[in-house]
Order: C-alpha cells, then sequence, then structure tokens
C-alpha cells in the first residue's frame, strides 16, 4: 500500500509555500543566508512536527519566513518545493503563497515574479500552477495590493496565476472585509479558493456557504462532533463544494484529536467531493503519499478507492479542460 501511495499520480491543490519547505531547502536557505542559526531556530520551531495549538503553528512560520527573505532565496525554495512534490509522484500542483515584502531586500512584486521564475524554469513534467494568499491578518488595502498583483502577473503568465486564496489565522479578521476583493477576483476570471471553519465560527461558514468559493480548505469546525452543528453540516453537503482535506495538519494542529475522529469519514459517506492535501508538509512533516496511506489506514480504502479519489482531484483543479484531460491520462 505504502508503494502504491507513491507510484499512484497525486494532484496536490492546498500546498502553502513556505510552509511546505523541507529540513533540506531550510539547510540551504540558511547556508544562502550566512546565518547557521537559522537553521537551529527552525529545528527547535517544529520539532519533527509535533503536536501544538494553531496558535502555535503560526508563530512556526516566522521560522521559516526568516529564510525566504531575497528574490534569490525565494526561487531556490519555490523549486525545491516543486522536485519534492513530483518526486512524490504529483503530476498537477496548485501552489499557493502570500506575497510578502521584507524591507530593503524585496517587495511583494519581486517576490511574486520569484516565484514564477522557478516555476518556469522548472525541468520536468509536473505541471505547476499558483494561487496567491490573502493573509487575513492583513487588512482590505493589502487584500487589493494582492489581487492586483495576481492580475498583472496573470497578464504576463495568463496559463500559470489561476486564483486568490483567503487564508491565515482564522481568529483574525473578519471575511467581510475580504469579500470584496475576492468577489473582484472572480469577476476577473480568478479562481477562489477560502480557508473555511478552521476554529468554529457559525456566522462566517454560513456566509463562505453562501459566497460559494471553487474551493474549501478544511472544514475542520462544521460537524456537529467537531464543534459545528447539523445546520452548517447539511449546508455544506448541500453546496457541493470540493473540500481540500489536510488529514495530517488538523491533527498536528489539534483541531481534530484523532485521524479516526477526523471528518473526512463524514465527507467519504456522504460522496461530498473531496482532495487530499498537504497544506504544509515542511511544518507538518509529511508528504501527499503519506496522506494517502493515512487515509487507507483509517478509512479502510482500497487501491482502487485511492485512485478514484486521486482521479476526482483532477475535477476541482483551477485549470481549464483540455489539460484536465491530458491529467486524466495519467490514470489510464
Ligand atoms: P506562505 O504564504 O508561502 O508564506 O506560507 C505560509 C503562510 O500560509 C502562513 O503564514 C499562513 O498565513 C498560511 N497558512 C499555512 N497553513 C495554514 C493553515 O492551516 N491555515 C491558515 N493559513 C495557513
Ligand atoms: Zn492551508
Amino acid at each position: 500500500m505504502e508503494d502504491f501511495c507513491r507510484e499512484c499520480p497525486k494532484i496536490e491543490l492546498h500546498a502553502h509555500l513556505n510552509g511546505s519547505l523541507s529540513e533540506r531547502t531550510i539547510q540551504k536557505l540558511s547556508h544562502l543566508e550566512g546565518a547557521p542559526h537559522l537553521y537551529d531556530e527552525w529545528q527547535v520551531a517544529i520539532n519533527h512536527g509535533q503536536h501544538r495549538t494553531l496558535a502555535e503553528c503560526f508563530e512556526m512560520f516566522k521560522a521559516v519566513h526568516a529564510l525566504t527573505v531575497t528574490p534569490e532565496a525565494v526561487r531556490l525554495a519555490t523549486s525545491d518545493v516543486i522536485t519534492d512534490f513530483e518526486k512524490d509522484g504529483v503530476i498537477y500542483l496548485e501552489l499557493r503563497s502570500t506575497p510578502r515584502e521584507v524591507k530593503g531586500r524585496m517587495n511583494k512584486e519581486q517576490y511574486v515574479d520569484a516565484i514564477i521564475d522557478a516555476i518556469l524554469s522548472h525541468q520536468g513534467s509536473i505541471v505547476v500552477r499558483l494561487l496567491l494568499s490573502v493573509d487575513r491578518r492583513q487588512g482590505p488595502a493589502e487584500a487589493e495590493h494582492t489581487l492586483k498583483i495576481a492580475l498583472d502577473a496573470r497578464k504576463k503568465h495568463p496559463e500559470l496565476v489561476v486564483g486568490l486564496d483567503l487564508s491565515g489565522d482564522p481568529t483574525a479578521g473578519a471575511l467581510d472585509l475580504f469579500l470584496p476583493t475576492l468577489s473582484k477576483a472572480r469577476d476577473q476570471g480568478l479562481g477562489v479558493v477560502v480557508h473555511c471553519g478552521e476554529v468554529p465560527n457559525n456566522p462566517e461558514v454560513m456566509e463562505m456557504l453562501r459566497f460559494a468559493p471553487d474551493r474549501l480548505g478544511h472544514v475542520t469546525c462544521l460537524h456537529p462532533e467537531l464543534g459545528g452543528c447539523q445546520q452548517q453540516w447539511d449546508a455544506l453537503l448541500a453546496s457541493k463544494i470540493p473540500v481540500e482535506v489536510c488529514l495530517t495538519s488538523n491533527l498536528r494542529c489539534k483541531t481534530v484529536p484523532t485521524y479516526e475522529k477526523h471528518h473526512l469519514r463524514h465527507l467519504l459517506s456522504a460522496g461530498h467531493p473531496v482532495a487530499l492535501a498537504t497544506d504544509d508538509k515542511g511544518v507538518f512533516c509529511s508528504d501527499l503519499s503519506a496522506e494517502f496511506l493515512v487515509a487507507a489506514k483509517t478509512f479502510d480504502l482500497s487501491q482502487h478507492d485511492l485512485r478514484n479519489l486521486s482521479l476526482a482531484a483532477v475535477n476541482f483543479c483551477l485549470a481549464p479542460p483540455e489539460l484536465k484531460e491530458k491529467l486524466r491520462l495519467h490514470f489510464d
């Protein structure tokens, strides 16, 4: 089963660039920055992907962000992450990242250009697409700036920049602040994906479902057994919006108590569209094959079930029909 999970073609739809850096990449970046102590600090912060609260998880990103501070570092990080996913059998990757400015070293536009550069110069068969993330800790003006960067980048690389993501600390920022920007993105033909229900918040969840993004991340606290309520769960199932399921991320952030109690069980039994994803493979010490294996073991899935799960994720890619057809051929 382990071999099957690795060899099965996979679609990764929920991966944050800075959360996905391997230990080897962190080492290289600290060397590039001439600051070996940053690697030590990262090791202490990550501590082999131990379980911690959601708030502590957000603190950990600081240790990674201290290393991706120049266009050169961002290029290296992106290039390594793409290679990691390709080695893991991922054939299509939607990578997301929050444009970041580092005073005196790079602005947000240069940050995004560096990611695009790395994607374009990658030699391999994996297909990579980019979403820009709006961080909930930012305000509406920064969200608008992110949208502008995405639209400008799409003008130069129409196939490559496919959407906007709303992420960041789920206890920060009200959804209302960001809905106008997300609506504009949708009107401009960008895909919109949203982190949903990482903490219990009934009014916000219902508002997100009404907004109907292309995909929802996590949906952790919607089921009545996980801090939600029947009304939210029923609304989610009725919406048929595909869910990006990040088993290990949810477990390590302690938003689900065990794999067995993960709401994937209920999503599968309802036949709801789902795609397994890593979220932050570097921070949570996982990869997509490992997520497949956990799903198989926990929910008693056969190789046939896994193959169908992986194939179904093609339907939810922010990609044109011709590309989806090409991806499906891998499964024959
Ligand atoms: P970056 O956008 O490439 O810098 O990736 C790290 C960022 O992704 C973090 O600072 C968060 O804003 C966001 N992120 C990563 N994992 C999660 C998650 O599970 N929930 C919400 N936001 C997340
Ligand atoms: Zn995420």
